[in-house]
């Protein structure tokens, strides 16, 4: 049995968690995965039932699952809580030592739902490798009346450990690492580069280079295909993952995993409750899925992940689309599509078997 912590959250992370997990489950029902899911209140829905975003029974549940499954959180509604929706998230990264997010952006085929140029566009294949639990998020956080504060802290350690993956996901990639900061100016940023420096000695096969963040922002827009792995801190890598998300068409398609050091991952889409289109059911939850299927690849459980993937992108060039895509699929048509083509695929190797 593998248990999966099922935190839906806020807004439109409910809906779009929905069609991830039924995806996981018919999967997991034709493949015999064995996955269990349990729900947990988590974010602003869990400020209202528990007075807090996160739990002690989300934590604990959390820590005993073999990987968690989580939709969004955030909304204006808990703007005057003294913990916020978002602090929750914080805290879980914290909590379960996730120092790694991995967020892949993929350009499919020709690159049409891109604002950009299809030349452009297309063939872009970047994974951002995204500090998750030091920085500025976690620096001290001071507000007086006529002035405030944020610290930005790295450690020489925090840094290795998540450039080591960065380098290894590189190798298994195009061989490249782009580390992005502002050395320039910031005192972090000069850590970062020379830590880098160093554990690049360890992967003589694989390129490194180093970019303003400002540059970078530039570069990622005017010639995506230049980039493999963008290696960066906590702020600056939640910024540029927005940012990328532009060249495939939109943020809903993207998912990402955070990874720490043998506890349990969490996956997610890397957007947020997007409040003003909770409820209507017109979310795209490209983003859910594919953050089910890396979970899947992070459990070994075989080509189910790859399998999830090739069913998501089949359905979306099939032209089945949510709004933000241009399309008018709804966010439940979209998943049952999504499941249409693992059935079908199931068929067949059922077929092939015979
Ligand atoms: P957002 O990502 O929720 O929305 C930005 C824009 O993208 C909006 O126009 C929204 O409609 C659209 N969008 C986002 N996801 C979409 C999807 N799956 N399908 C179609 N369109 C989608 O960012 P925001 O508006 O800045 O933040 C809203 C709330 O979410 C805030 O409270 C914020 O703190 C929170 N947030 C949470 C997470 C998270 O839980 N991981 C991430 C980012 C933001
Ligand atoms: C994300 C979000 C969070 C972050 C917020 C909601 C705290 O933007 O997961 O990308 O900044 O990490
Ligand atoms: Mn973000």
């Amino acid at each position: 049995m593998i248990h999966i912590a099922v935190l839906p959250g806020d807004g439109i992370g409910p809906e779009v968690t929905r069609e991830a997990v039924a995806c996981l489950d018919l999967l997991s029902a034709e493949r015999g995965l064995g996955l269990r899911f349990t729900e947990h209140d988590f974010g602003g829905v869990a400020i209202d039932r528990h007075g807090e975003p996160l739990p002690p029974s989300t934590l604990a549940a959390c820590k005993k699952a073999d990987a968690i499954l989580l939709g969004a959180v955030g909304g204006d509604r808990w703007n005057g809580c003294a913990e916020r929706p978002e602090a929750g998230l914080l805290k879980i990264r914290q909590e379960l030592g996730l120092y790694a997010n991995l967020r892949p952006v993929e350009v499919l085929q020709g690159g049409q739902w891109s604002p950009l140029r299809s030349e452009v566009a297309s063939g872009s294949d970047i994974l951002v490798v995204r500090e998750l639990t030091g920085g500025i998020y976690y620096g001290e956080h001071r507000l007086g009346e006529d002035q405030a504060s944020d610290l930005c802290t790295y450690t020489r350690e925090q840094i290795e450990r998540v450039a080591h993956v960065a380098f290894r996901a590189a190798r298994s990639r195009k061989g490249k690492v782009t580390q992005v900061d502002k050395a320039n100016v910031l005192a972090t940023s000069r850590l970062w580069r020379s830590t880098v420096d160093e554990i690049a000695k360890a992967y003589p096969d694989v390129a490194l280079d180093h970019l303003y963040v400002d540059a970078c922002a530039m570069a990622v827009i005017t010639e995506p295909r230049r980039f493999d792995v963008i290696l960066t801190e906590n702020l600056f890598g939640d910024i540029l993952s927005d940012l990328l998300s532009v060249i495939g068409g939109s943020i809903g398609l993207l998912g990402s995993a955070s990874l720490g050091s043998g506890g349990p991952g969490l996956f997610e889409p890397i957007h947020g409750s997007a409040p003003q289109i909770g409820g209507l059911d017109i979310a795209n939850p490209s983003g859910a899925i594919a953050s089910a299927a890396m979970m899947l690849d992070e459990l070994s459980l075989g080509d189910a992940g790859a399998v999830l993937r090739e069913a998501l992108e089949a359905t979306l060039l099939s032209g089945c689309r949510t709004p933000d895509l241009g399309g008018d699929a709804s966010t439940s048509g979209f998943g049952a599509a999504v499941r249409d083509r693992l059935e079908v695929r199931s068929r067949r190797d059922s077929g092939l078997r015979h």
